[in-house]
């Protein structure tokens, strides 16, 4: 049995603790949040401790594993102590939030005992569709990726929380914050990237976000394929992202939790976690083979992703294709 901290009890936390409470192997020990409401409430319905501070987290040796809930700008800082004090770190994304801290976790960090939540790779007809492209030759090689997600991130959703919406502590806005699973499923089957070319815009938030709210890139891949990205927060509703995959001689389509081919729905996504559904359902999946099954993704596993997001925003920044 291995005892859970989850730290940071917002929006996603709560997701973490009802998955948490369902595993066998974890116990939903402590809560820890600087709003001392939130860890109280959280405390009493889990029947967990209650911390309001980092550092007690870190000192308690009954701790295992924490969970790192809170905005991007703290989730270097904080996985790096919890490595320090002997923790292991599942870490919400980004996992880190510049290049810097990227290179420096990397240098300084055995980053195999940090898991980044990247859920949407657990999802059904992901597993399914690495599965197809490991292991029937007669699909070919990669050859292009597609990933567009639209969807609507007002006012009301930059007000709610002081750190989003800016530079310094969300790190950027749609790819960091919305799309970067999106990003994180093409560079998962497209493997590491060679050349970006990138730009971005601020189109519906002027004066209420500091980041974009919108940004596209060409993408070059080391294999030579070639990949198009797009991702607005713009958009009127929050559609479902939409991804096509190329293989020399086949084509897959992921769109509404269907995995498309040749016309036809080859696989579906389970229905049975009630998370928000664009999010995606694998958080229950991403913590349950984390604990359960011991089945992990490291840091390592991202870096492409992390690499590729990063020379993205280089691009847009400065007008011109960025070398990875
Ligand atoms: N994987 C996903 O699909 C997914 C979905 C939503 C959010 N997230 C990520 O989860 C993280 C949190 O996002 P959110 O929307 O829940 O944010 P939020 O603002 O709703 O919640 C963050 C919580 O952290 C607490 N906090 C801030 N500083 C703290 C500190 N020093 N110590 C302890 N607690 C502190 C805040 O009081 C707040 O309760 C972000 O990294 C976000 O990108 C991931």
């Amino acid at each position: 049995m291995m005892n859970a901290c989850i730290v940071g009890f917002g929006a996603i936390g709560p997701v973490h603790a009802e998955v948490l409470s369902n595993l066998k192997s974890a116990k939903l020990y402590a809560v820890c949040d600087i709003d001392k409401s939130r860890a109280d409430k959280a405390a009493q319905q889990y029947n967990a401790k209650a911390y309001y501070n980092f550092d007690e987290c870190l000192n308690d040796k009954n701790i295992d594993v924490i969970h790192i809930c809170t905005p991007h700008y703290l989730h270097y800082e904080m996985s790096c102590k919890a490595l320090e004090h002997g923790k292991k770190v599942v870490v919400e994304k980004p996992a880190v939030m510049t290049k810097d801290e990227l290179e420096k976790i990397f240098s300084e960090y055995n980053v195999e005992n940090i898991y980044p939540v990247v859920q949407n790779r657990k999802n059904i007809c992901i597993e399914e569709l690495k599965r197809i492209a490991s292991s029937d030759k007669s699909i070919g090689k990669p050859i292009g990726v597609k990933g567009i997600l639209t969807w609507s991130r007002g006012a009301s959703y930059y007000n709610a929380a002081d750190w989003r919406g800016k530079k310094a502590t969300e790190g950027g806005g749609v790819l960091i914050n919305q799309a970067v699973h999106t990003l994180d499923l093409m560079m998962y089957f497209m493997g590491a990237a060679k050349e970006v070319s990138a730009s971005m815009h601020n189109c519906s938030l002027q004066g209420i976000i500091e980041v974009e709210d919108t940004i596209d890139a060409y993408i070059k891949y080391e294999s030579g394929a070639t990949g198009i990205f797009y991702a607005t927060n713009a958009y009127c509703k929050n559609s479902s992202v939409q991804l096509e995959f190329e293989f020399e001689n086949r084509s897959f389509k992921y769109v509404e939790g269907m995995l498309i081919s040749n016309g036809e729905v080859i696989c579906s996504d389970s229905q049975e976690f009630k998370g928000k559904d664009y999010w995606g359902n694998g958080h229950a999946k991403a913590l349950y083979d984390y604990y359960e099954n011991k089945d992990r993704f490291s840091l390592a596993d991202i870096k492409d992703t992390m690499n590729a997001m990063f020379a993205i925003y280089e691009s847009a920044q400065n007008g011109k294709s960025v070398i990875v």
